[in-house]
Formats: structure tokens, sequence, C-alpha cells
């Protein structure tokens, strides 16, 4: 069957490969420990979940507004303004099937068939994939390999055909948070060159003594930034597909008539589990956060402890960890001698590293740090 050599193109996610081998061999009864998946290992608070049921009961089983529901919008917006110091709007909002969603859209609202798009690497592999989709042509730029910022090399990728840079921050896959003169560098190049920035910020509540800044707060920057956000990081809520954009009104206007195409809109009842998160109750995003710091430290300590050089982790809940060499095979000799499923940075253009998420509890934590430091 002739199939869409644009789709082709684009390589399955590294991170559910390794992933879907690990469950199988756990499924074949072995003991592996699952250090490869991007997801908190906490249940969604509860409150957000009676919302959400309580939305079903009362019958919120129809189409809402494509943009969500206005209670959502606002919230948004609101916490946008408040928290994000970003100047919006409730109509400046779009809520997505997941952030992931929300950065599709945005690519194929902003992009034109040949447009660069800078991404900063190591990158989630993600952005290439929605960048492709669009027809735009994916431009890598490395960050500092010890401090993980953003360098002149940045300046030097632009071409005429730039159009747009995708910065993550907290970064998945290494867990660096961008300073001030980083954020400064984007916005100056943004602003000189005329360029979209897509800022995508959904660990932006995992953050650990340094502070997370967003790039459309910078001077003159809203105006030409697609933030995106979400819910399930902070709120331990991968499952509900729940995510947003915030960003200009023509851009914004775009991404909904996408969307009116595709997903129409958000699960309605699910919406309202993310009013209750964004409105309610705060203490649970903490008490994740602070048991991810404890972890954090762990982790990085036994790896340091081993030898291993880590990106500066900052934020989200990652490890990055230089192994040097071919760090594919060490992914996989620690997958098949030591039980652990990690992934290889070659998944995120940075060949020799790996990533480590520490999103498991600390006992099995420190099972799978004995057993690398077993492998010798
Ligand atoms: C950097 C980054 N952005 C976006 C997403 C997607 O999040 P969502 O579950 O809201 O689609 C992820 C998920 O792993 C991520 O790591």
């Amino acid at each position: 069957m002739r199939l869409s050599s644009k789709v082709g193109g684009i390589a399955p996610s590294a991170t559910l490969a390794i992933a879907g081998r690990a469950k199988a061999l756990q499924r074949a009864g072995v003991d592996v420990i699952s250090l490869s998946v991007g997801e908190p290992d906490f249940d969604t608070p509860a409150h957000i979940t009676e919302a959400c049921i309580a939305a079903l009961q009362r019958g919120e089983t129809h189409y809402a507004p494509g943009n969500g529901l206005p209670g959502l919008t606002e919230a948004i917006a609101a916490k946008s303004r408040d928290q994000n110091l970003i100047p919006c709007d409730p109509g400046q909002v779009i809520v997505t099937a997941g952030a992931k969603d929300a950065i599709h859209q945005a690519m194929q609202a902003a992009l034109n068939p040949g447009d660069e798009v800078l991404v900063l690497t190591p990158d989630w592999v993600s952005y290439e994939a929605c960048v492709r989709l669009a027809d735009g042509v994916p431009v890598f730029v490395p960050v500092d390999s010890d401090t993980f910022q953003v360098t002149d090399a940045l300046l030097e990728a632009v071409t005429p055909r730039t159009r747009m840079i995708v910065v993550n921050s907290p970064s998945n896959p290494s867990g660096a948070v961008l300073d001030a003169q980083s954020l400064g560098l984007v916005a100056d190049l943004c602003r000189d060159r005329d360029l979209v920035a897509l800022s995508d910020e959904i660990y932006e509540r995992l953050v650990y003594g340094v502070p997370h800044v967003s790039l459309a707060s910078l001077p003159g920057m809203a105006d030409r930034t697609v933030t995106v956000n979400g819910f399930s990081k902070a709120y331990a809520m991968t499952g509900w597909r729940l995510g947003w954009a915030v960003g200009p009104k023509p851009v914004v206007d775009y991404m909904a008539r996408v969307q009116s195409h595709t997903t129409s809109q958000a699960v309605t009842f699910v919406m309202y589990g993310g009013i209750a998160a964004l409105t309610g109750d705060q203490s649970s995003v903490e008490g994740m956060r602070q048991a991810f710091d404890e972890r954090r430290q762990y982790i990085l300590e036994r790896l340091a402890g081993m030898g291993y050089r880590t990106a500066p982790a900052d934020g989200a809940f990652y490890a990055f960890v230089e192994v040097g060499g071919d760090d594919v095979a060490v992914a996989a000799r620690w997958l098949d001698e030591a039980r652990i499923a990690v992934t290889p940075g070659s998944a995120f253009h940075a060949p020799g590293w790996l990533r480590i998420s520490y999103a498991a509890a600390l006992p099995r934590l420190a099972e799978a740090m004995d057993r690398v430091a077993a492998l010798g």
C-alpha cells in the first residue's frame, strides 16, 4: 500500500520503544526497573478526580466551546498573568488534548513549507516530528555541553528562512532551566529577526532552587510567543490528555481552526478536572515537587559517587548522565544485564548520554543505582 512519505520519515517515539521493551520483559516476569518514561508515578489529586466525576454525573457529556470551557480559559489566562507574568486574556487561550497537541497545532498554524525552526538540543522527541508534519525544516542547535545554556551558536544557525524557535525550560531530557542570559539571547534574536517562539513550559512547577521565567514575560515577547503548558506533569494527569497554549490571538485563532477539524475540543468533563486543578488547593503540587527533589538529590549523589557527570538537574524529573561512546549500546546493556530501562541520549540528539527518569519511588531508585554500580 502506498502511504505518506512524510509520515514514513518520522521515527516512532524512541522513549516509547524502550518502555515497550521493558514492559514486555516485565510481562514475562522479569523485575525491570522502568526509568524511561516521562510520567509522574503519583495519582491525580483526589479533588481533581472528584470534580471530573461530578461533571460526568451532572451530564457534562456534550460538546463544549472549541477553545475550551470559559471557566477553564479564564483560569488559564489568570494563572498566566499572575504566575507567569504573561499579559493575556481568555481569548488568547486554547485548551487542547495535551500539551503535545498544542505543539502540533502551533506548528500547523505558524509554519509554511520550507520554514526553518531552530530547536535547541538536547531536545524532546516530538518537536522534530511536529515541525516535519507541518512541512517545516528542523535546524538543531546544541546548548553548551557543560552549562546546558544557550550559546552564540544560536545566532549562527539563523538564515533568511528561519521562522520559529522552540524553547523548552525546564528541559526534557536534560533537566536544565534556562537562565536570564539564555532567555535574553533568545528574546533578542526573536525581536531582531522577527521570529515566533514556541516556549514549552510544561515542567515549570518542577524546579529546585532556581526560578522559572516565562519567555513571553520578557519585553516585547508576548506578541510573538506561543507558551505551551499542561496538566500532565504538575498535577500527575498524563492520561487525562489536557493541555493548553497562550499566545498572540492570530496564532491562537489559527490553532482553533486546526482543532475545529481534528479533535474539535478537549474532552468536556476532563476540562472540569482542569478547572479544579488550577483553581483548587495547590499543596499536592508542592508535595510532589518535594518528593521529586528528594529523589533528585539521591540519584545525583549516587551517580556522582560512581564517577558519572550529569547535566545541571535544576528542573523536571530527569537525570541526564554522560556515559560516552555508544549510548544505545549502554542503554541496551543496562536493560539486558541490570534490568533497568532508561532512554539513550541519541533519541534527543545527544549521543553519549542517557536520560534517567527519577519519577519512581526512592527504594526502586536505590535498587536501580545498586544494579548500575554492580555492572561496573
Ligand atoms: C517537554 C514536554 N513537552 C510536552 C509533553 C507532552 O505533554 P502532554 O502529556 O500534556 O501532551 C511532554 C511529555 O512527555 C514533555 O516532556
